[in-house]
């Protein structure tokens, strides 16, 4: 396997990768390096055939205090736009396989955006989301105006975006930003957060990637256009093995034996 410097990887569950943002002393401040890597090890993982599904976690005290500010802060408009800085960030919304984020403690400016990025998030009561770009004379870069806007309403993410104020993993709970608050402990929200991963991997690969699919097409489509996709998605899948298997082994009274063909 690929050695990383500042992400680890490994397989909690065989069916399962689990990624762990790896820079301590910078709170996992996102910089080109760390994100290089992190592309590279989702991308394997999304190619894996024996893998279903994946799992993002950073430490207990932070998933990501951001875009590295130390890397931004002498660029130049010329830089950043000549180098399309930050665009190889949506590479993640481009894999097929579902993304779990784990998060405890700070997720603040890229790394509440990339804890967006992904597909499901899981909060450990310590979780604290915010865009703190503000402060910094910026705005979010990595999505994060647009995908609040879109997940929590206007006025939520007006404050957030124009005050920097940090959300509790309650409120970000009671907003709808994250599926749910877990328990209190170390290392809980990970054990979850693989145990959903766990489950996703047992169904039919090729149900849950339309399934994925079909979801994040609300979110660029009509709604006329998302239902007539949804449904042109659902005929197709009766041409899949795993259509038949399903339905056969619930007839059956047993459990489906999904071979994601
Ligand atoms: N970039 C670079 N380094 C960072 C960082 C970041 N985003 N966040 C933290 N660090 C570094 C600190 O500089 C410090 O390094 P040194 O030990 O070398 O001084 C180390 O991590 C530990 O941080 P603190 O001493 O600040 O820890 P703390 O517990 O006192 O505070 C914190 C924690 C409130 C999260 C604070 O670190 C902080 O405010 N960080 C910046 C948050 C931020 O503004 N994020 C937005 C970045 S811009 C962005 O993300 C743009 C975008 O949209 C893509």
């Amino acid at each position: 396997t690929t050695q990383y410097n500042y992400i680890l990887t490994s397989r909690p569950e065989p069916s399962v990768v689990l990624i762990t943002l790896n820079r301590p002393k910078a709170l996992n401040a996102l910089s080109s390096p760390l994100f290089q890597e992190l592309n590279q090890a989702l991308e394997e993982a999304d190619k894996d055939d024996t893998v279903g599904a994946m799992v993002l976690t950073g430490s207990e005290k932070a998933f990501a205090a951001g875009a590295d500010i130390k890397e931004m802060k002498d660029k130049q408009f010329a830089d950043v736009y000549k180098n399309k800085f930050l665009e190889d960030w949506a590479k993640i919304t481009q894999l097929r396989k579902p993304i779990i984020a784990a998060v405890s403690g700070y997720a603040l400016g890229g790394g509440c955006e990339l804890a967006l990025m992904c597909d499901i998030i899981l909060a450990s009561p310590t979780a604290k989301f915010g865009q703190p770009e503000i402060n910094l004379g910026v705005i979010p870069g990595g999505g994060g105006s647009q995908r609040l806007a879109l997940t929590v309403g206007k006025s939520r993410a007006m404050e957030m975006v124009l005050t920097g104020r940090t959300v509790s993993a309650q409120e970000a709970e009671k907003w709808g930003m994250v599926s749910r608050v877990v328990g209190e402990g170390e290392g809980e929200v990970v054990r979850e957060a693989v145990a959903v991963a766990k489950e996703i991997a047992s169904k039919s690969q090729i149900a849950v990637q339309a399934g994925k699919e079909v979801v994040n097409a609300a979110y660029e489509l009509t709604l006329a256009e998302g239902l007539r996709f949804e449904r042109r998605i659902f005929h197709g899948l009766f041409a899949t093995n795993d259509q038949k298997e399903g339905m056969a082994a619930f007839a059956e009274k047993r459990k489906a034996n999904f071979t994601h063909s």
